[in-house]
């Protein structure tokens, strides 16, 4: 990347993906807060000089540590440009086998922090004029799959929180990219993984299954850590703020099935959807479109109108 050095603050740094970012950040003369529960795990890290590297403890389930430490690294490097809210671990089993602390926790960490930290990062970037955030999501964000129903559920949060966030900010110069990696070798299977209680009930069904791989270890990565590090500062440096970034060709696969059968499905409802409007079967046709609280223009999606492209 040429043109002026950013910095950056990083979630989740001491190994996996954020490592990898850090690392790429900091090779290519960036600044970076890095921050990890443990900060001695950042001992290791090599900046150009010390200036370009700034480290915190920071346990993202902990609202108050947030706020303390992304006003402290404001304070330290003049300005945060782009947040990469990477941390986040699976819980890897049936649903029903969960326990309260199990699903609490994964959403804590996964769907309430990336929240936290946006609240808490918004001043700044509003106040110095704009940035970016990019938020780590997962082609767990766009389709359930047995077996990790509540990682996905914190996935499914953040591409809906990180959605809406991104209309509401655009106007203040902040834009948001929701990354999507596919299966890529990192701790996230390995060391970081969760798994629930077995429970005999779902002794071979896909849940197990999943659960049995992922205790074996047995779960191929498509993806290269180094590479998914380098498009995402590439996108965040860019010119353009996409909404959202598949990264991986399994991801991409996944995302298109899941979009495809959802659309699918969806159209498969339309006549029982359009059937409960207040003037169904009356003949009558609205004049306008009607626009919803989301904004959009669904007339095309009318029943019997022409489908436009
Ligand atoms: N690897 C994949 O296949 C994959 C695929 C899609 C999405 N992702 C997403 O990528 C992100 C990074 O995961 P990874 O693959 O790099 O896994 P990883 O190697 O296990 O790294 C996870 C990182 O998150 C940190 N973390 C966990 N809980 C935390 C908390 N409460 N507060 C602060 N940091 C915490 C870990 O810190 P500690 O060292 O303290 O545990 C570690 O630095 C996650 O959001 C994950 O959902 C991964």
């Amino acid at each position: 990347m040429t043109g002026p050095a950013r910095t950056w603050l990083v979630t989740g740094s001491s190994a996996g993906l954020g490592r990898a970012l850090v690392t790429e950040l900091l090779a290519r003369g960036e600044t970076v807060a890095a921050t990890a529960r443990d900060p001695r795990t950042l001992a290791d890290l090599r900046p150009p000089s010390a200036q370009a590297l700034w480290t915190a403890r920071l346990d993202v389930t902990d609202p108050e540590q947030i706020r303390q430490v992304v006003d402290d690294a404001a304070r330290a490097l003049g300005r945060i440009d782009v947040v990469i809210s990477n941390a986040g671990y699976a819980l890897v089993g049936a649903a029903e086998e969960a326990s309260g602390e199990q699903v609490d926790r994964q959403l804590r960490t996964n769907l309430t922090g990336p929240i936290h930290l946006a609240q808490a990062v918004l001043p700044h970037l509003r106040a110095q004029g704009g940035g970016r955030i990019i938020q780590i999501s997962s082609m767990a964000g766009q389709r359930g799959s047995p077996g990790t129903a509540v990682y996905c559920a914190t996935k499914w949060g953040v591409e809906g929180f990180f959605e809406s966030l991104a209309a509401e900010v655009k106007s203040f110069g902040i834009g948001v990219t929701i990354v999507e990696p596919g299966t890529v070798s990192t701790g996230f299977f390995g060391r970081s993984k969760e798994l629930t209680a077995e429970s005999p009930a779902y002794a071979g069904t896909p849940a197990a299954i999943l659960r049995r791989r992922a205790q074996d270890g047995r779960l191929p990565c498509r993806g290269d850590l180094a590479r998914m590090a380098a498009a995402v500062v590439d996108v965040a440096t860019g010119p353009t703020v996409p909404l959202r970034l598949a990264l991986g060709s399994d991801a991409y696969a996944a995302i298109r099935r899941g979009l495809t059968a959802r659309l699918a499905d969806l159209e498969e409802q339309r006549e029982i959807a359009f059937s409960t409007d207040l003037n169904a079967g009356d003949g009558s046709t609205p004049s306008t479109p009607h626009r919803g609280p989301e904004g959009n223009d669904d007339a095309h999606h009318r029943p019997g109108a022409r489908q436009s492209r």
